[in-house]
């Protein structure tokens, strides 16, 4: 029997502990809830993801340069940035489980059950119906379906409108009146819902001299914006150009869940481009653009992207969109794209005090630069890249294998060396190979068990080559060459298995496909 999304997905966690990819944090300790560890594998493929982000940034625009700001900053940063007063999620408790949930995602799953009942009809009635199936007249005419379309537009509606009103009483009015019950308890006894800020504060210096309250950075973005006069004079940095950075932030998530993808510390790739006012939708396109390349270009399947783009903007955005890629439970966001207008820079500069602006040498002028700005989580980067490549395979003869089909420039392992046998200098050979290759990409050594299994431990952490070297190896300087997702083999000279290695995992190659034609383009 088909096993489900869900199942898999538990497959995938299982895997990723197992095979040294994620481990839950102080787990001898039972755990610390959304907070994980990256193992030795985990921390190789969460490498390459950001050494592919890192040069698609820094190496493909000249404009781009990149920073690594601290953690803790200045705590007006964060009152100047609007987190103090409205970094904030809408909580509800269930009084009976004593759980507590976003009210916003309660309500959002109630409309994903809307959709998924309307997806149901139309796929029953879609096989019914065969050829001649027009859905759009279906879900016109079919009252039950048409019922369902009504009720979920109604909800979506004023969902949208209790969020944009900040209406927390009218947001658990929707709760009650959708009926909506704890999973835990089954029961409807909620209490009012509360703003609760997600920003964790600890505090710095001993209390003697006066202890200041200061915040672990929730996004990277402001270590970027309380820089820029720095880089941009610095870096003798003309607009438009753009400023990148990696690093840990940190939310105290009220749901936490799906593993990797919602965490309390995570890692955050940020780019912000500062552009003249007035510009500012003509790059935000750009971005778009350039950003859904990047992801395209690693070959994960193009249809499992979309853009969604934002109906409730913040009151200093102009234009959001998110791109979504299609994970076992659902369309779900991994970047943002982000027209910020000229808020952050304004804010920094009313509350420091500070003049922030750039002079124009072509217009002959000073003003505020506008902001795009793209944000993507490595974390659900890294959950994207292994949900899309698990696969549990069946093969001919009845056998099985589960394979990770990582594209190779991710793979944390590039190739593993095989002596057939641990005699006959086969190993001593097999370790000449492997000393060659190790200056330029992670190879690793395995002689134990059979070659079968040995094939079988590397499909599972997706290693794209195995290369055997047997008695003929030491005749006619060859090897055999496996590869990973069609596991056919090759007879390849030794001198060869540096380009063959190189082609299939040098990022050069992904670039290409991303700039294209377009270099000059992206080049601005
Ligand atoms: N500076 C803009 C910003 O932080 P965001 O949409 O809140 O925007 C950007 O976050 C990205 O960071 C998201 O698209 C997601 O990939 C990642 N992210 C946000 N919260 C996260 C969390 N709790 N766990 C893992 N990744 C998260």
């Amino acid at each position: 029997m088909a096993q489900t999304q869900e199942e898999t997905f538990k497959k995938i966690v299982a895997h990723c502990k197992e095979y040294g990819f994620v481990f839950p944090s102080s787990e001898i300790y039972d755990g610390l809830g959304a907070v994980y560890d990256y193992g030795q594998n985990g921390v190789e493929l969460k490498n390459n993801i950001k050494r592919y982000w890192w040069d698609s940034m820094t190496l493909l625009h000249e404009n781009i340069v990149g920073i690594d700001a601290a953690i803790f900053m200045h705590p007006t940063t964060w009152k100047a940035s609007g987190h103090v007063d409205a970094f904030n999620d809408p909580l509800i408790d269930n009084r009976d489980s004593k759980k507590r949930y976003r009210a916003d995602v309660l309500i959002e799953d109630q409309i994903a059950k809307y959709d998924e009942k309307i997806a149901k009809e139309v796929e029953k009635a879609r096989k019914r119906f065969g050829d001649s199936f027009d859905e759009e007249l279906f879900k016109q005419t079919n009252e039950r379906v048409h019922g369902h379309i009504v009720k979920r537009e109604a909800l979506h509606e004023r969902f949208a409108k209790a969020m944009n009103d900040n209406n927390l009483d009218e947001l658990k009015q929707i709760i009650l009146d959708e009926e909506i019950v704890c999973p835990i308890s089954g029961t409807r006894n909620w209490t009012d819902v509360r703003q609760f800020n997600l920003m964790f504060s600890t505090e710095m210096g001993s209390t003697a001299d006066g202890a200041m309250k200061i915040y672990l950075r929730p996004e990277t973005a402001q270590g970027i914006f309380v820089n820029f006069l720095n880089v941009q004079k610095t870096g003798r940095m003309k607009v438009p150009f753009g400023i990148a950075q990696i690093g840990k932030a940190f939310r105290n998530e009220i749901v936490a869940r799906q593993f990797v993808f919602r965490m309390r510390e995570f890692e955050q790739m940020e780019m912000q481009f500062f552009v003249r006012p007035g510009e500012e939708l003509k790059w935000f396109e750009h971005w778009k653009q350039f950003r859904l390349k990047w992801h395209k270009a690693l070959g994960l399947g193009d249809e499992k992207y979309r853009f969604h783009d934002h109906e409730k903007l913040a009151h200093y955005a102009n234009a959001a969109t998110d791109i979504e890629f299609l994970m076992p439970f659902g369309f779900k966001e991994v970047e943002g794209i982000h027209s910020r207008t000229n808020f952050d820079l304004s804010q920094h500069a009313k509350y420091s005090g500070k003049k922030i602006e750039y002079f124009d040498p072509e217009l002959n002028r000073s003003y505020t630069p506008y902001v795009i700005e793209t944000s993507i989580g490595v974390d659900r980067m890294f959950l994207s890249v292994m949900c899309s490549s698990y696969e549990e395979q069946q093969l001919e003869g009845g056998d099985t294998r589960v394979v990770l089909h990582l594209p190779p420039v991710l793979a944390p392992v590039k190739a593993c060396i095989m002596p057939l046998v641990k005699k006959d200098g086969l190993p001593e050979k097999a370790r000449e190979i492997m000393n060659e290759l190790k200056f330029d990409f992670k190879v690793a050594y395995d002689e134990k068990d059979s070659i079968g299994k040995r094939y079988r431990r590397q499909d599972a952490v997706g290693t794209p080559f195995c290369i055997t070297v047997d008695h003929d190896t030491l005749n006619d300087g060859c090897v055999t060459i496996r590869h990973r997702d069609s596991m056919t083999q090759d007879r390849v000279r030794i001198e060869d298995l540096h380009e063959i290695i190189r082609k299939a995992t040098d990022p050069k190659e992904l670039y290409r496909k991303i700039v294209g034609d377009s270099m000059e383009d992206s080049m601005e």
